[in-house]
């Protein structure tokens, strides 16, 4: 399995590197992502494609419980790890499961989150109904992507080398009324002119941004968050 591959489904001990790389290199992007989210003290969160796990510890040291869930067996092992200490007080819980078929019952979850995950979803559209599933009536699911499209270079040549989809604001918006989502907020990154692009019921405002974590493809390609009530 090639290093590509291995960001779709991490196996074996390179598929371990790589998740343990993906902890560190998404943290820019994660952090401004998690800016997005109100979390409550007694909420209880699902991160689905939990990758490292180490959102999933961001998460838990603000909620009552964080589950995560992800089809690789080698990024639930990885995540148990992370998180061993909340793993170990009941705080934490990783499954192993498909986004298409969540192990969990209806209405269970606060807030879902999916952070760099939805490009390898097999059906987007039933994946998010499935997210809706579980989430409680009111609850929110937020999708953190490192680019907005495919019209850039690193996601043109990614998209090359792996089975990806790079979606843009408007399709995953359009998966997301689709499903009957609401107070659908999407939030751009234009770091080249250090503003953030929201947009609401048709509405288009940018605001002044002075994020500052730099990543690596932070000049290059427009990050997004997208915020959606069930
Ligand atoms: C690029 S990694 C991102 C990991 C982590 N969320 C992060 O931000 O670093 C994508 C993760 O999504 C998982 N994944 C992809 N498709 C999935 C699916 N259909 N169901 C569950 N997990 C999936 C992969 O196994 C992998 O761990």
């Amino acid at each position: 399995m090639g290093i590509f591959e291995n960001m779709r489904k991490p196996k074996g001990k390179l598929g371990n590197i790589q998740l343990k790389s993906m902890n560190k290199e998404h943290t820019p992007v994660a952090l401004w992502n998690l800016m997005h989210l109100d979390i409550k003290s007694d909420d209880i969160i699902l991160d689905v494609g939990c990758g490292g796990g180490i959102n999933i510890n961001r998460m838990a040291s603000k909620a009552k419980k964080v589950y995560g869930v992800d089809y690789s067996i080698e990024s639930v092992k990885l995540s148990r790890e992370v998180n061993e200490e909340y793993v170990s007080k009941g705080k934490v819980e990783v499954l192993e499961g498909n986004v298409l078929s969540l192990p969990f019952d209806d209405d269970k979850f606060d807030i879902v989150t999916a952070f760099e995950t939805v490009y390898f979803w097999p059906d987007i559209e039933k994946a998010f109904g499935e997210v809706k599933r579980v989430l409680k009536p009111g609850g929110i699911f937020l999708i953190g992507m490192e680019s907005n499209g495919s019209d850039n270079l690193p996601m043109k040549i990614s998209q090359k080398l792996i089975d990806m989809t790079v979606y843009n604001d408007e399709e995953l918006t359009q998966f997301l009324e689709n499903n009957g989502y609401g107070e659908i907020t999407v939030y751009l990154r234009d770091a080249k002119n250090k503003e953030e692009i929201v947009k609401s019921n048709g509405e288009v405002k940018r605001i002044a941004d002075d994020y500052n974590h730099r990543a690596f493809t932070d000049k290059l390609v427009e990050w997004m968050t997208i915020v959606a009530k069930k």
